[in-house]
Parts: structure tokens; sequence; C-alpha cells
């Protein structure tokens, strides 16, 4: 056993509580396991987070973190701000014209809303995939070699194409006729190829704004496989209406919800509960998450 000190080599006197060899290992095991939780990394951290659109208030008091290596899925009823703080996360908010994002969101502890953060560089390292796939009216090959060549990314572009499309797993699919028109693809291997064009430029996270509700049974499960390889090497926020998405594929659900008997313009979208997706969905602290989960209410 190595690093045994003196002391746990010892024999214990009689009035010392007796100390088991390697009691010092098991314990440092025993302490790195209670401490994981604190090292484990915040990719985003979300703080009193409001959306507006044209002065009126979307959303408010959004605040959470988000980690490295997860899948994070948003749930909750229609018009509860999902899509609002999706868009808050790689700056997409700022296409939209009158919508003014307030607090703070900070990207690998930086503001992502600094002055002299660039929203181009912010959208390369934060990929986002839409609800319906939306491939350019180009070959598959240009598809993915679009944001490459844009930004001027180094290296042979074929190799950059293929390897881009095998971590979407399409390039079985598509190998043979990389040069004919994405439109001709089925509707699964164009949300996979979106997803494809989204790795070509290295991103460290994903954005999916409801990426399968257009997509058959197998087709959904064949992206939910690939979200779980590349949680391996990125992070994933998902918004998904379909529950049983949430509880398969992600590791942390936020729930957010609207009240819905409020006047019109005070319905304001909130974060109810946010926790690991396994209590969201068996013991949750919050009556309205219960609620939604188990298909009461939204
Ligand atoms: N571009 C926009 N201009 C004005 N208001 C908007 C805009 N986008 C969203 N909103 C408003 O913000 C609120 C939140 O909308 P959001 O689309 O984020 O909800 P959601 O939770 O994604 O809903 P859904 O599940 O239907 O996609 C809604 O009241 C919506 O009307
Ligand atoms: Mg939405």
């Amino acid at each position: 056993m190595e690093h045994v000190t003196e002391r746990e080599r010892r024999e214990p006197a009689a009035d010392e509580p007796s100390v088991r060899p390697g009691f010092a290992a098991e314990a440092r095991q025993l302490q790195s396991v209670r401490v994981e939780p604190a090292e484990r990394e915040a990719v985003f951290s979300l703080r009193d987070l409001a959306v507006l659109y044209s002065g009126s208030k979307a959303v408010e008091g959004v605040e959470f973190d988000l980690y490295r290596n997860e899948i994070t899925a948003f749930i909750g009823p229609s018009g509860c701000g999902k899509s609002t703080i999706l868009r808050c996360l790689n700056r997409m908010n700022d296409l939209i014209r009158g919508a003014e994002v307030r607090g703070e969101v900070r990207y690998h502890d930086e503001n992502l809303y600094h002055p002299k953060i660039d929203p181009v560089q912010v959208r390369k390292r934060i990929g986002m995939v839409f609800q319906k796939p939306n491939p350019f009216p180009k070959s598959i090959y240009d598809n993915i070699a679009f944001g490459p060549r844009v930004l001027g990314m180094k290296g042979q572009m074929d190799e950059i194409v293929a390897s881009a499309l095998r971590r979407a797993a399409l390039w079985d699919d598509v190998k043979d006729r990389l040069k004919q028109n994405a439109f001709g693809m089925s509707g699964g291997q164009q949300q996979r190829l979106c997803i494809a064009r989204a790795l070509a430029v290295e991103p460290d996270v994903i954005l999916m704004d409801e990426p399968c509700s257009a997509l058959d049974p197998i087709s959904t499960g064949r992206i939910e496989e690939l979200m779980l390889e590349l949680k391996e090497h990125l992070s994933i926020v998902v918004v998904t209406h379909n529950m049983q998405q949430a509880a398969r594929v992600s590791d942390r659900t936020a729930f957010f919800t609207v009240d819905l008997r409020a006047n019109e313009t005070q319905r304001i979208g909130k974060l109810v509960e946010y926790a690991p997706t396994d209590k969201i969905f068996t013991t949750p602290d919050d009556e309205r998450t219960e609620q939604y989960v188990t298909g009461k209410f939204g």
C-alpha cells in the first residue's frame, strides 16, 4: 500500500480510536466523491436574467448554472420562454428587433454581453440547431463547408467535411452523394446535416430548439443517440416538449412556466425548478413541476 504513514502503520493505543490501515486512502476517496459537485465546470451562469420584447417582459428572474459535458433540457408550456432563454446563450436575440436582454449571462466566466465580445465568434463557439431542419439550398458538401470557409478555418476542407459528417453519424448515408443537393435528403438526415454543419466549426456548445419535433421515432432515436455521443466532447442544451426525450437524454432539467391566470400583459415566464433530471421526474420540489411532468398541466 503506497503512502501509508507511520501513524497508520503502528498499533493504536488503548485510549485511541482504532484506525484501520488504509483508512486515510479510503477517506481521501470518499472526500473526492464528496467534492465532485464543486468541481463540475459551469459553461454558462445566468443571473437575474430578463428578456423584453418591445419593452414588455417575456421572462424574468432566471438564474442557474449549466455544466460542461452535460445535456440540459428546458421544458415547460408553450410561451414560457424556453426559446427566448436558449437564444440568450448565443446572442441570437441580438438579431431580433426590439429584443432586450437584462441581467447577466456568463460563458466560461466571461460576460457574454460585454461590448468587446464579437457575437459572430460567440455563434461559432455556441452553435444552434432549430426545430425545422434548415439546410442551405446547396450541396451536402457545401452545407458543411460553408461555416469553416466563412471563418477561414485552416485544414483540408474534404477532411473537415468528412469528420463533421462522421461525428453526426451521417457519413455512411451520404458519402457517395456529397455533391447532391441537401434538399434531396430525408427530414431526419437533414436534421443530422444541420448538426454536422454546427459541428464543422468545432463548437463548444450546441443549442437545440425542439430538434426532433418534426421527425419520426426512428430519426428521433438516432438524434438522441448522437446527442449522448456528442456530450462526451461538448455541452448541449435542448428545448423539448417531449417528456420522454428529456428523461432519456438529459442530465439536468429546467422547468419553466408562465402564470396562465395572469392577464395578457402579466404573462411572464419564470424558472420554477432546476435539478438533476431524475429528481425533476420523480421527486420534484415544486407542485407545478410535478403537475407538468405527469401531464396534469400545460
Ligand atoms: N420575436 C419575438 N417578438 C415578440 N415577442 C416574442 C418573440 N419571440 C417570443 N416572444 C414572446 O416571448 C414569450 C416567450 O416566447 P418563447 O418563444 O420563448 O416561448 P417558448 O417557451 O419557446 O414557446 P414554445 O414552446 O411555443 O416554442 C411569448 O410570450 C412570446 O410571444
Ligand atoms: Mg420555443
